[in-house]
């Protein structure tokens, strides 16, 4: 069989950790692109995003996005100038995924993540390893799952929001777009867009420091 060509955006830590989720058989990796000119590997190949627009037969997973940079996930990735047709995605070999769940393009399912009925991911998502995305949660566009988090049944989580690690999420709430759950949070209340959540049960860390409780 004929392997499709594949590029990854960027060289960052999801872009390697990628590598784990990729079926070989299928995609020939040949390379990532990366914005900074200064970025070297001896492992691969790394190149501008020229390579996207005068080779169109490539395949591409887009995986930018950090605590520091997720609202700007949407921006990042259309501005890549991509069709979604050529998008992939990649999902671990031990991932489970669950009846009737439906996973967009662009995404990266990373190892032992379990989807359960009618959970849906929509595209450009990343759910890092062992994290459980109950029956019938949504999961909006561009956003990041760390890795053990627990989304209860019945919960949305919106667009461009950023999940801290080790998360727990209650059932049937909902967490605004472009808000940001710090590590190891409780989320037990739905949570307005570009909330900052943090703790255990989690306050928003903009109003704490506010008050000057923290
Ligand atoms: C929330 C977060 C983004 C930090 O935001 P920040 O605005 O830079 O906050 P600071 O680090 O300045 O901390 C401000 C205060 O909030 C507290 N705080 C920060 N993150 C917290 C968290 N996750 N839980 C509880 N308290 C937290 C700090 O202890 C600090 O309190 P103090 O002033 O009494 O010392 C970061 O701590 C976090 O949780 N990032 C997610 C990391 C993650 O999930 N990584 C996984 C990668 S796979």
């Amino acid at each position: 069989m004929l392997k499709k060509k594949l590029i990854i955006f960027p060289f960052n830590g999801n872009g390697v950790e990628a590598l784990d989720c990729i079926s070989f058989d299928e995609y020939e990796l040949i390379g990532f692109v990366d914005d900074d000119a200064c970025k070297q590997s001896k492992q691969y190949d790394i190149y501008t995003r020229d390579i996207l627009h005068q080779y169109r037969e490539l395949h591409v997973l887009a995986v930018p996005g950090s605590p520091a940079s997720f609202r700007k996930r949407k921006e990042i990735i259309s501005s890549l100038g991509i069709d979604r047709s050529r998008y992939i995605t990649a999902i671990h070999p031990r991932a489970s995924i669950g009846r009737d769940v439906q996973v967009g393009k662009n995404c990266l399912i990373m190892a032992g993540v379990v989807l359960t009925s009618n959970a849906q991911v929509k595209d450009h998502v990343c759910i890092l390893p062992n994290s459980v995305i109950h029956h019938d949660s949504v999961v909006g566009e561009y956003t990041l799952v760390g890795s053990n988090v627990v989304i209860a049944g019945g919960t949305t989580v919106g667009e461009s929001c950023y999940i801290g690690s080790g998360t727990n999420i209650i059932n049937g709430i909902s967490i605004g777009d472009a808000s940001l759950i710090g590590l190891g949070s409780n989320i037990l209340k739905s949570v307005l867009g570009n909330a900052k959540m943090v703790g255990n049960p989690a306050r928003d860390l903009n109003t704490l420091v506010e008050q000057k409780i923290l």
